[in-house]
């Protein structure tokens, strides 16, 4: 198969890590007979240095032509002092949404071979921690009416409103309940019902929603609890679904139990097969261009791209395969390296799970 992909680069260490994707994926193509084209567009700060805006409109379009899009990372101190919809960020906020991507899927799992970066007790974690947080990424607080402005009397006020139609409370939560059928068929819809009247129609939609699937097993839980029961105990949760917000929160909580925030991929996905993909950490300005970003994450986002958007499965499994075996002989970047294991640099680790394919 002939696949276009967009490759959104990006700031920071974000082109080393996608180069040693874009690696992976060429020996995906060689060895299962298909060929990967790559067109690079500008987002974030580089996009801004060259062409004044976070996300120029040949970049929408490019993505919307192409079959796929891969993202490195976007932003960096350089970038701080801009005003809001001039930051690097916007930019990745604008092609969630012109791409209309209103799924993020973000998986913590435990990998066994990394399990003592995990920050949690033993006792906590023995009986696994394998989740996925499928996030509500085109609504919210994030895409609400917002107003900054100075009253009569020289106050300031600032306001963000989270808002929510049932029509996209209603397909999130479709995504989730399929997923969790793939799954161990649980579903928890995170929500702030005892206090917002959007989380109250969050929660009104999910019951009917869940009613279509009386196989899976369904609760309620409010979001203060979610991030307590995250630490308390982990295994009780399959799928989670919640709104933007509360998932960007609670990701960033999964991600780092799993100790290996280096390692987790994302997938943002729409109505149609077109697909984003990228590692849930940042740009990590700081070691940017020394060769020792962890590759692991946006390699594993390959692995989502290839399941998801390309329907692929035996690729996506050849890569996940790759990527345990080169762990399992010991082989660590240095945000993952633990006593008696070989360090290696960005590229290594990129050619060392290549050679794996
Ligand atoms: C994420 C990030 C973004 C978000 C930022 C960079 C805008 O934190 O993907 O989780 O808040 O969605
Ligand atoms: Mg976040």
């Amino acid at each position: 198969m002939n696949k276009k992909i967009a490759v959104i680069k990006g700031d920071g260490i974000g082109p080393e890590i996608v180069t040693e994707a874009e690696k992976v994926l060429d020996k995906v193509g060689e060895k299962f007979g298909h060929k990967f084209e790559y067109t690079d567009v500008l987002m974030g700060g580089c996009a801004i240095d060259a062409t004044g805006v976070p996300l120029p409109q040949e970049t929408i379009d490019t993505c919307l032509a192409s079959d796929s899009v891969l993202l490195g990372a976007v932003g960096g101190p350089k970038w701080d002092t801009l005003p809001g919809n001039l930051r690097p960020e916007a930019g990745l906020l604008g092609i969630r949404g012109a791409l209309k991507l209103f799924a993020n899927i973000r998986p913590a799992k435990l990998i066994p071979a990394l399990a003592s970066a995990c920050p949690l007790k033993e006792e906590i974690t023995k009986n696994g921690l394998d989740l996925v947080i499928v996030r509500e990424l085109i609504g919210g607080a994030y895409f609400g009416k917002r107003d900054t402005h100075v009253d009569e009397n020289g106050v300031k006020h600032a306001s963000d409103s989270m808002a929510y139609a049932d029509y996209e409370v209603e397909r999130i939560c479709r995504v989730a309940f399929e997923m969790a059928r793939k799954r161990r068929s649980k579903v928890h819809s995170v929500d702030k019902a005892n206090v917002l009247d959007s989380s109250r129609l969050w929660r009104e939609v999910a019951h009917k929603v869940a009613a279509e699937y009386p196989d899976v097993e369904f609760s309620d839980i409010l979001v203060d609890n979610t991030a307590m029961q995250l630490v308390r105990n982990p295994a009780q949760f399959d799928v989670m679904v919640t709104e933007n917000l509360f998932g960007d929160i609670l990701s960033d909580e999964a991600s780092m139990i799993t100790g290996s925030l280096g390692m987790i991929p994302s997938a943002s996905l729409g109505e149609g097969s077109l697909g984003l993909y990228e590692p849930i950490h940042g740009s990590a300005p700081d070691i940017a261009g020394q060769n020792k970003a962890n590759p692991i994450a946006t390699i594993l986002s390959v692995a989502m791209m290839l399941r998801y958007s390309f329907d692929m499965a035996a690729e996506a499994d050849a890569i996940e395969k790759a990527v345990d075996d080169v762990l399992n002989e010991g082989y660590r970047t240095g945000d993952i390296m633990s006593e008696g294991m070989k360090c290696v640099s960005c590229t290594e680790m990129g050619d060392l799970i290549a050679a794996k394919i």
